[in-house]
């Protein structure tokens, strides 16, 4: 069964691309040259008045578009970070674009609520209450990624992490990808490169005895958004140049479509081989203690082996082996 949008679907096949996108297409393949409505309109399949409506449309969405006796240019400075739906030519029915909204969990579960598909995507340009792990807030200037992935396996809820999981190890990838720069991984979801956060993962779930119904995965990437210096850092300071959050996002997606049947004990595999601090002593904090990362408010602590396929950490303390669920802690090295 497919999770999640996969390219080469029939049911995304089908789908064409909406006016805006194909619009944009043909302008694209001739570069900045010139085209006449009519033959864009012969093109698309639509009437010279739709070809006209689409080109306000996008002009007014901030696309350097422009009209004379010659007919349609697109400028050259056209960027290739915009994340519009018909940006996204084989997934743009998939997603869901917001400029500012309070959060992409919140327009996700609303999504899933009534019935959205797997492998929708709420994407932001900014949040106003952006949420992060343990009720911390996750903030959301402009020039970050922020989006939620809505999935619908039918898994067991005590797996509920893996969603987490295949996640956390798909935005790696991306990241690297991107960067040419490999995140570490931190548990339960964070990725770091350098000792800074440079992405986290939320999920939340809603299930019954059955098993889960819909996971939400809400991912938050620096990429060129400043943040605090001293604590994180972006894609664009790692790579010194602009990184396309587009570019980004499909890797993402391209990845995570891949690792569908990477479960159980080869994804708790494939994450250890990227986590940070495996061998070392930590200090397992509860929720409530996250903020303030005070080894002291510990409830337990011991050497740190990695995760098990549940996700949960593996504490080896002095009395024995602990498995502490993601849901109710986080660690610090100590
Ligand atoms: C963490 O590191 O604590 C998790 C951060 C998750 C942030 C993302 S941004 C997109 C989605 N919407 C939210 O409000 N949170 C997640």
């Amino acid at each position: 069964m497919k999770t999640f949008v996969n390219l080469n679907s029939d049911m995304v096949n089908i789908f064409q691309g909406s006016t805006k996108c194909r619009f944009l297409d043909q302008l694209r393949q001739i570069r900045e040259l010139p085209i006449s409505g009519e033959e864009l309109a012969s093109k698309i399949g639509v009437s010279r008045v739709t070809i006209w409506k689409t080109a306000k449309s996008l002009i007014a969405a901030g696309y350097p578009l422009s009209v004379d006796a010659a007919g349609y240019r697109i400028g050259k400075e056209a960027s290739d970070d915009l994340l519009y739906p018909w940006e996204f030519e084989n997934y743009e029915q998939f997603i869901h674009y917001w400029d500012t909204t309070t959060s992409t969990m919140d327009r996700a579960r609303e999504l899933a609520e009534k019935g959205a598909p797997a492998g929708s995507i709420v994407v932001a340009e900014s949040q106003t209450t952006g949420r992060g792990r343990a009720g911390r807030t996750w903030e959301s200037r402009r020039g970050g990624l922020f989006f939620t992935v809505i999935l619908r396996n039918r898994i067991p809820i005590i797996r509920y992490a893996q969603e987490g999981m295949r996640a956390t190890l798909s935005m790696a990838d991306a990241i690297s990808r991107t960067t040419s720069r490999k995140p570490e991984l931190r548990w339960p979801n964070d990725l770091y490169i350098n000792d800074k956060k440079i992405s986290g993962v939320l999920t939340e779930i809603r299930g019954d005895g059955d098993g889960i119904k819909w996971t939400l995965v809400g991912i938050g990437v620096n990429v060129n958004n400043p943040g605090d210096r001293a604590k994180s850092i972006s894609c664009g300071e790692l790579a010194g140049k602009h990184i396309s959050r587009r570019h980004v996002l499909n890797a993402f997606v391209e990845t995570f479509n891949a690792y569908e049947t990477l479960t159980g004990a080869n994804l708790a595999q494939e994450w250890n081989s990227l986590a940070f601090g495996r061998g070392s002593h930590v200090a397992v904090l509860g929720a409530e203690h996250v903020a303030q990362k005070n080894p002291a408010e510990c409830f337990t602590s011991g050497i740190f082996e990695g995760i098990d396929e549940l996700g949960r950490a593996i504490i080896k303390t002095e009395t024995g082996t602990e498995l502490i669920d993601p849901g109710t802690g986080s660690l610090v090295w100590n």
